[in-house]
């Protein structure tokens, strides 16, 4: 139902879908005759939630070329990798793992080398990839991901090689998914306009639009069907759900009405920015019984001259008050964070701000990062960047402090039964991993007949990063 966007043009629908999905099938027998035999795929995918999400959608339209997944690099045909660009770390390794696929092409020149995701969505990284990376064939970015089949549809017919980083912000619906695992994924948006001082992501996913509340209700519902007991919401900002559209609907309507499917799961959700965590939300994460009761709300520093030059838009004690609304509401509610240490112009006493916060509020886990100059970005221009020795200093103090707090927090688990959804073998035989409804890591001992499954676990010896226990009576 497009009539809820007050933005029509950027809702790509099933028609323009369909087209694709005949490249798909044009697709399939170019392949066939290319490979003589089924094709194999390996994608290999980095960053957040989001790129696994799309990550997942591109497998999709793979499967409808007629490929077979490999984890491989030597069984591949194909290979993909959906790129991140949110650290200067992970940019690196992406251009270390494409440069060594140059051998792979060299070894058999029929085979397919594509990057799309984040990373290239970067102009000069586009360029970079396609002067001096002569092994890639395609390279795609955010904004035209739903025409993938099109695109590898002129690599195979003409031989040559296609970049495209053009259009603007789109929400293709009905594109296959090819889900796997127990987490399931969901976007209900895209794209950020919060524009934090330090961040890439705006730049290269676009401005926020939401999907129609009808959509996304319509794929949990599949996800539902398919066995899947853990829905995750996923957006750049959800508490900006919906402000698109022409009739009131809310990222808390939509909690309540997929909390209403029937079905036993759970929901959980992410990011929700600090500035605008609504009571509606808080409301709607307390009412509804299949909300997970943890909340992701990354602080990135206990500092208001910091918070302020990040354009983050609230103060440390407004931060604060939430949490303390938050905890009244809902008591057990676990509660993580990001932290980004080293930002331009931090302090000693900036730093010191941080770590008081990080005690005070009590996460039960933290990300910490260093921070990352990205290209582009005020913060990259901003005077005073600390040394890399200075920001790996504060990191390793930052997490040891959060080590001894995350025990701390943990141990109010010690004699509870906690309702654990099961994700698969640990690394001790013998023995399984899940997470707590606060999304905490749980091992215990179970076959693996029990993987996505919700199992009770009686938690015995509660430690930082991990719950251990033994599956209740
Ligand atoms: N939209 C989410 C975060 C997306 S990026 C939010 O606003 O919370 C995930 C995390 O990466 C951020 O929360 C931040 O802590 C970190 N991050 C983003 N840009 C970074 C940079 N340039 N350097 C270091 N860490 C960064
Ligand atoms: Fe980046 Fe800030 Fe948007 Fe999060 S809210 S994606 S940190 S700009
Ligand atoms: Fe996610 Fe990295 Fe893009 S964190 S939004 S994949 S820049």
């Amino acid at each position: 139902m497009a009539s809820l966007q007050k933005q029509n043009n950027i809702h790509i629908d099933e028609s323009l879908i369909s087209r694709q999905m005949e490249f798909c099938k044009m697709n399939a027998e170019l392949l066939l005759q290319r490979f003589g035999t089924r094709p194999k795929a390996l994608v290999k995918i980095y960053g957040c939630q989001q790129n696994i999400s799309d990550g997942q959608r591109i497998e999709g339209l793979l499967e409808a070329m007629g490929f077979d997944f490999c984890d491989n690099t030597e069984d591949a045909d194909l290979v993909l990798f959906d790129t991140c660009a949110v650290r200067g770390h992970a940019e690196d390794r992406i251009y270390g793992n494409v440069g060594a696929l140059k051998a792979f092409k060299a070894r058999r020149k029929n085979r397919i080398v594509a990057v799309c995701g984040c990373m290239v969505q970067q102009s000069f990284v586009a360029e970079k990839f396609k002067k001096s990376y002569p092994h890639v064939d395609l390279l795609f970015g955010t904004h035209v991901q739903h025409k993938f089949p099109e695109l590898l549809y002129e690599v195979l017919s003409k031989g040559s090689r296609v970049f495209d980083i053009s259009g603007q912000g789109t929400i293709a619906e009905h594109i296959p998914t090819r889900r796997t695992g127990v987490k399931g994924w969901l976007p209900v948006m895209y794209g950020c306009n919060n524009f934090c001082t330090y961040c890439i992501v705006p730049y290269v996913r676009g401005r926020e639009r939401s999907r129609n509340p009808e959509d996304i209700i319509a794929e949990a519902k599949e996800m539902i069907k398919e066995g899947y007991r853990e829905i995750t919401l996923l957006g750049q900002n959800v508490n900006s759900y919906g402000k698109n559209f022409e009739k009131p609907y809310s990222f808390a309507n939509l909690l309540r009405d997929i909390n209403a499917l029937s079905g036993d799961f759970i929901i959980r959700f992410m990011t929700s920015h600090p500035k605008d965590l609504t009571d509606e939300l808080i409301d709607a994460l307390a009412d509804c019984e299949k909300v997970a009761h943890h909340l992701h709300l990354p602080v990135q520093s206990g500092s208001d001259r910091i918070l302020k030059s990040m354009n983050r838009v609230y103060t440390r004690e407004h931060y604060l008050d939430l949490v303390k609304k938050v905890r009244k509401r809902i008591p057990d509610i676990s509660l993580t964070s990001d932290i980004i240490v080293g930002f331009p112009g931090e302090s000693e006493q900036d730093f010191a701000d941080t770590l008081s916060l990080i005690e005070e509020v009590g996460y039960s886990a933290l990300f910490t990062f260093a921070y990352s100059p990205r290209e582009g970005t005020p913060a990259a221009k901003m005077e005073d960047q600390i040394p890399a020795e200075e920001k790996s200093r504060r990191l390793t103090v930052l997490s040891s402090i959060q080590e001894k707090i995350s025990e701390q927090q943990n141990k109010k688990y010690l004699g509870k039964t906690l309702r654990v959804l099961c994700e698969g073998p640990s690394k001790k035989e013998g023995y399984l991993n899940g997470r707590s409804g606060g999304n905490i890591s749980v091992e215990f001992a179970g076959d693996a007949t029990l993987v996505n499954e919700f199992v009770n676990v009686k938690i015995t010896e509660p430690l930082s990063f991990v719950l251990k226990g033994e599956i209740a009576e």
